[in-house]
């Protein structure tokens, strides 16, 4: 049998690929991989890509079919990691096929991993130039100034909870804060990271408009901020919808948001004039009834318009001093009524009711994604909230509070002297603003 006989002579090539935006230069690389023997392509997962950048535009099945039907691929298996070796250790190939951008930047350690693991049965990387003049990097850039669709965007969280294992949110007060987390990444010990989406909060926007935070800033004020960040960005947008008002009026902000494409709301269990949380027992503040509360969320989850939508319930027993049993009695209620999510909520020094709390809660048999605000709690850190269970973590109004005081100091500082030209050094450089926002040339 000729034929088998040859393809047990082939030699085995293995390709690790996200896929999302195929490109003549994933095809170069495939040819290069053919002419050397029978092409595997480790198609990374959707947790595997999500690990060091953006989720994928299309799904892991959507990516695998596409990459099935290119010439000279023989099969796909999953990557689960961003790492090769444990597909390497299973399949151990002759060769690896990758394109030669890698040895530099994050992707470096992968590499020599790649080498070492190959090195164990004479296996060869073999690296293809890259192809100039067109790149993922260069795609994605271009879909981002494009923008996205309310649709794309309002799915996008979800999509996000399912392959990241804790998402990070920051707030937002105008479309400035929008563009800084749709732009700002940082290259730390565990690989690129960057903010997942952005918290629409009360407290900041009502701030940024001179007012207090007590629902007096209306809904209509609220969407007009989110309506001009959203021009600007593509991340997904969590909104703060305080106590949601009367439940007729929050069916209708539910609605709003969904057209917009804003991905969730979250509502909080407070009733009568709404004090911020952040004042604990210091003012006086009244929980809604259990009962109150889930009819709110069932009418929420009725005027839905969209699958995708999220109304995620907050519990303010911790803040108002009533403990931990009285929040996981109201969890298991909100859940039992609809709410996509519970939001835990505390203004104590350290984490631990919190995270009592948290333990209960991961033994629910419904349990839905948690959202935690560690603003007082500040020393948490992230890989302990993830420890914990919590799925996103909100830095709730930390642009807000470090503009201010940057503002008060420059405006001090022209008063003292009479000029501008004292404080120039802590301010962005005139060419720097103007070429801040692009157009403005
Ligand atoms: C907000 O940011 O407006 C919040 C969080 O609701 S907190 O200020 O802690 O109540
Ligand atoms: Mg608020």
């Amino acid at each position: 049998m000729p034929d088998s006989e040859s393809q047990r002579d082939k030699k085995k090539v293995y390709l690790g690929m996200s896929a999302d935006l195929v490109h003549p230069g994933h095809l170069n690389i495939i040819r290069t991989a053919a002419g050397l023997g029978e092409v595997t392509v480790g198609l990374l997962t959707d947790e595997a890509i999500a690990s060091y950048k953006r989720i994928p535009y299309m799904s892991f099945d959507q990516r695998r079919e596409v990459i099935e039907n290119i010439k000279g691929v023989d099969r796909v298996v999953a990557q689960t990691t961003l790492d090769y070796v444990p597909n390497l250790e299973a399949l151990k190939p002759d060769y690896v096929v990758h394109g030669d951008d890698w040895r530099d930047g994050i992707q470096k350690t992968t590499r020599q991993r790649v080498i070492d693991c190959l090195a164990q049965w004479g296996g060869e990387l073999v690296e293809v130039p890259y192809t100039q003049g067109i790149s993922s990097t260069q795609i994605n850039r271009a879909l981002r100034d494009i923008g996205t669709t309310p649709d794309i965007r309002l799915n996008s969280l979800k999509r996000m909870l399912k392959v990241k294992p804790l998402l990070r949110f920051l707030d937002i007060h105008n479309a400035l804060c929008g563009l800084i987390i749709e732009n700002t990444a940082m290259v730390n010990e565990k690989g690129r990271c960057e903010f997942d989406g952005m918290w629409g909060s009360s407290l900041t926007d009502s701030t940024a408009k001179g007012k207090p935070d007590i629902e007096a800033v209306d809904v209509s004020s609220r969407i007009h901020t989110l309506n001009e960040v959203l021009e600007v960005t593509t991340k997904p947008i969590i909104y703060d919808a305080d106590t949601g008002g009367q439940p007729e009026h929050f069916a209708f902000t539910v609605k709003t948001l969904e057209r917009l494409g804003v991905s969730a709301a979250i509502i909080e269990d407070k009733t009568g004039l709404k004090k911020n949380s952040l004042f604990g027992t210091d003012v006086p503040q009244t929980q809604d009834s259990v009962e109150n509360f889930c009819h709110k969320i069932q009418v929420g989850k009725k005027s839905q318009a969209t699958d995708g939508f999220m109304i995620i319930a907050r519990i303010e027993s911790l803040i108002l001093g009533k403990g931990v049993e009285d929040a996981l009695m109201r969890a298991r209620a909100y859940l039992q009524a609809g709410a996509d999510g519970i939001m835990i909520h505390s203004r104590n020094k350290t984490p631990d009711e919190v995270f009592a709390f948290c333990r209960e809660y991961n033994r629910f048999e419904n349990r839905k994604p948690l959202v935690a605000v560690p603003s007082s709690y500040n020393h948490v850190t992230e890989a302990e909230l993830q420890e914990h269970g919590v799925n996103i973590v909100i830095y709730a109004n930390h642009l807000l509070r470090s503009a201010y005081p940057a503002m008060v100091k420059t405006a001090e500082c022209i008063l003292r002297y009479g000029r501008s030209s004292e404080c120039d050094a802590q301010l962005m450089p005139i060419k720097e603003i103007l070429e801040l926002i692009p157009g403005t040339r």
